[in-house]
């Protein structure tokens, strides 16, 4: 059985002061998880935040990385900057990103490769708009997403990426893809997996549902076949919420 990761994406969110306030309440709450837990906190606050949970059970990761060693790129993180503090995780290709920074595929491939040479595993988000959902495209764009980011990429390298399906149109809004919807997605993303290199990866992959998820569906969605976990924005930022998130398995409501 595959195991569940959960990641936080705390987007621009959180000073310092409050990301240790953060810890100091979400790490006992999840302490005993079977699950693997990262939060991708901002730059400016990933000192505090490793400094937080050295010892525990919690990864941190960040938002993006920039795939040159070093250069004149002003206002930029380095891969091998992050390499050097300790940062084993990134989101790389969120869609936001993608919209407001037009990141393409070709570049996103880029991120991905270098984030590996830094012994980085990549967080890939991949998902379709809204208007793409409506006129039967979703499947074709979110596999030619998988398609143009996996590009030269080993199958060893391949199995440790963590793909994160994130519909566009339930990023941010509440509303939340169906669990069915949401499953489908993933299994077409595992399909294409499995065609580029075989069985192994495919059922070794970890793919996360990504858009609205609340600690009131996290559990339906995260029991699904090919859904192995999520990645959470809104609902990581308070630690109650996220470690109800994280601890889903004990919600007994649903
Ligand atoms: P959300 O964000 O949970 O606030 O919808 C998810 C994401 O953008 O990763």
């Amino acid at each position: 059985m595959r195991r569940k990761v959960i990641a936080g994406n705390w987007k621009m969110y959180h000073n310092p002061a409050e990301t240790k306030e953060f810890f100091e309440k979400f790490t006992e709450l999840v302490k005993d998880t079977p699950n693997e837990v990262i939060i991708c906190v901002p730059y400016i606050d990933v000192a505090a935040a490793l400094e937080s949970t050295a010892g525990t059970n919690i990864k941190i990761g960040t938002q993006n990385l920039n795939h040159e060693e070093a250069g004149a790129l002003t206002g930029d993180v380095s891969c091998k900057m992050l390499q050097d503090i300790g940062i084993k995780y990134s989101i790389i290709g969120h869609s936001e990103r993608r919209q407001y920074h037009h990141e393409t595929d070709d570049f996103i491939n880029l991120k991905i490769k270098a984030a590996f040479a830094h012994d980085i595993v990549p967080i890939l988000c991949v998902g379709e708009s809204l208007l793409e959902r409506e006129k039967g495209i979703a499947k074709y764009k979110i596999c030619t997403q998988i398609v143009m980011d996996f590009d030269g990429l080993t199958a060893e390298q391949a199995k440790k990426v963590v793909i994160a399906y994130e519909p566009i149109w339930a990023i941010g809004t509440g509303k939340t893809a169906s669990a069915e919807d949401a499953n489908e997605a993933c299994k077409w993303i595992r399909e294409e997996i499995r065609s580029l290199y075989g069985d192994e990866v495919a059922d070794a992959i970890i793919i996360q549902y990504g858009g609205s998820v609340k600690p009131t569906n996290a559990k339906e969605l995260f029991s699904m076949s090919d859904i192995d976990g999520g990645l959470v924005g809104g609902a990581s930022l308070k630690p109650e919420d996220f470690a109800e998130i994280v601890n889903f398995e004990r919600n007994e409501n649903i």
